[in-house]
């Protein structure tokens, strides 16, 4: 589990094992648009504030990846206990 801060509402939520960052956010009521919900269309990409990322995705480059600065929501995790999103 991780937490993630949903900047743009000050909210915090904990993201479960068996759960997505986008189910999580869902439960503090901030939506994040989807498509495929497979890490392939890139709909789903959020912006990251502080955090490093665990990219689970096909969609974003390996430049994208390595600045750490984008997420797609729908399949990635996170390598540290925190993650800040600008959502
Ligand atoms: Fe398609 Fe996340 S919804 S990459």
């Amino acid at each position: 589990p991780f937490e993630v801060v949903a900047k743009r509402s000050g909210r915090t939520v904990t993201v479960g094992a068996g759960e997505t960052l986008v189910a999580a956010l869902a439960r503090i009521g901030i939506r994040v648009q989807v498509s495929c919900e497979q890490g392939i269309c890139g709909t789903c990409m959020c912006d990251v504030l502080e955090g490093r990322p665990d990219h689970r995705d096909a969609f974003l480059t390996d430049e994208e990846r390595d600045s750490n600065e984008l997420i797609i929501a729908c399949r990635s995790r996170a390598l540290d206990d925190r993650l800040v999103l600008d959502v």
